[in-house]
């Protein structure tokens, strides 16, 4: 087990362009005489006028479209795009729209500079897991604060044929910018806002909780974005609420979740991540709705593995100081239920849809997807996935 800070090596090459009106600098971000590809999802950049930004933006390039990302990108639609790309030459794309439609983005970049099969980007029973050696430059525009993928390089795909959703890292699908304007978020529903907040913290959390190793810098860094989750997540889901600041600080907030800064020499979790993608699988639950039933029964049912760090999180986030360590412990897993229920997540497994009779399937697909052994300490296995599956359907161990 680590016992202190391990090596690392940052480095995080994103340009962030934060700030009001700020797509109309497109020109100065994107080589001129690019031949750009325009990616984006379902539709909401059309109704909400962000795609004719982009295009007047763009009106001295030379620029093409993509459309019909859906949300859990699907590697079937992407490769569309691939084939797109390579038939009219584009060499720059543009993602706009949330996680999905960046990520759609990130894998199609790798696939498109690539002679190889598409799927041999991925392991995990897809494909032969061969390193991505370049990717055509791609810059985005972020509408849907959630998941950090405008800062990192990390793409999460689903397979739809093969009941999947498997992820990849390169360090050439890192964007080279973001535009990150607040009043993009302004025409979100509270649902994604909320799933926003949930996502962003759990992945805080699956830095954080796991055991100290004196990080702490990455600690404190991680409570301060917690408590920021804390105290505006029940402003931010009032999607009529459209205080600049609030929603810049939830923004901000969110893309720093999982940029890097509090993941490097400290050990991380991320069962809960895998735990969940197969429940989006199962039945298409968003992704952090998945996270929120089933963190925290991960919580409960890990509280030895975890205990020190539990402790703190009790301490320092939630302000806990009475009682014993047990029950702080105790507390902590209240806590970050009733903030869940704060901002209008599920935090079990029935609220999501899932029944007891599914955890089998659950279960085999995590082995499937060879998530056994993981974890900080790299020991929870399918059985203890089993456990976590079953706590999580009522989450009795509350009461
Ligand atoms: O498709 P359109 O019409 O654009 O609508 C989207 C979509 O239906 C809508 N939306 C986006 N911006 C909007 C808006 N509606 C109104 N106003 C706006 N400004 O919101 C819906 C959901 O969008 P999506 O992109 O799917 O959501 P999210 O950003 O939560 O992304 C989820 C995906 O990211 C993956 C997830 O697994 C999932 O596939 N993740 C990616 C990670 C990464 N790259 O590092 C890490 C995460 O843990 C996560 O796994
Ligand atoms: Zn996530």
């Amino acid at each position: 087990m680590q016992n202190q800070i391990s090596n690392f090596k940052l480095h995080n090459p994103v340009t962030i362009v934060f700030g009001k009106d700020r797509i109309k600098e497109l020109p100065t971000l994107i080589p001129a005489d690019s031949k750009v590809l325009i990616t984006y999802g379902g539709g909401s950049v059309k109704r909400f006028g962000t795609l004719n930004r982009v295009k007047k933006a763009l009106s001295d390039y030379e620029f093409g479209e993509f459309g019909g990302i859906e949300a859990n990108p699907t590697f079937e639609t992407c490769v569309q795009a691939v084939d797109l790309i390579k038939q009219e030459g584009y060499d720059f794309i543009l993602a706009v729209g949330g996680g999905s439609v960046i990520d759609g983005t990130k894998f199609i970049a790798a696939a498109a500079a690539s002679d190889g099969d598409p799927k041999d980007i991925f392991s995990a029973g897809i494909g032969q897991g061969v390193r991505v050696n370049s990717a055509l430059p791609f810059g985005t525009i972020l509408t849907l604060p959630a998941t950090s993928s405008e800062m990192n390089g990390t793409s999460v795909i689903t397979f739809v044929e093969e009941q999947a959703k498997i992820s990849f890292f390169s360090p050439h699908v890192y964007p080279q910018f973001s535009i990150l304007e607040p009043e993009l978020t302004y025409t979100l529903p509270s649902k994604q806002l909320a799933n926003g907040v949930s996502d962003a913290y759990t992945h805080v959390i699956e830095n954080y909780l796991t055991y100290p190793v004196g990080g702490m810098v990455q600690d404190q860094f991680s409570e301060g974005l917690l408590k920021t989750f804390i105290e505006i997540g029940p402003e931010v889901i009032d999607e009529d609420n459209h205080d600049y600041n609030l929603r810049a600080n939830f923004m901000w907030a969110v893309s720093i979740s999982l940029n890097g800064w509090l993941s490097v020499g400290v050990p991380g979790d991320w069962s809960t991540h895998a735990l969940g993608h197969e429940i989006t699988v199962l039945n298409g639950t968003d992704h952090a709705r998945t996270l929120t039933a089933v963190l925290p029964a991960t919580m409960h049912v890990r509280r030895k593995e975890k205990h020190n760090k539990l402790v703190q999180y009790a301490e320092r986030v939630f302000g806990v100081t009475e009682g014993t360590e047990d029950e702080k412990v105790d507390a902590a897993i209240k806590k970050t239920v009733e903030f869940f229920k704060s901002i209008d997540m599920p935090t079990n497994l029935t609220e999501v849809g899932v029944e007891e009779k599914d955890i089998d399937f659950l279960v085999d697909q995590l082995v499937k997807h060879e998530k056994i052994n993981i974890s900080e300490h790299g020991n929870q296995t399918a059985d203890i996935h089993r456990e976590i599956y079953k706590a999580a359907l009522t989450n009795n161990f509350l009461k």
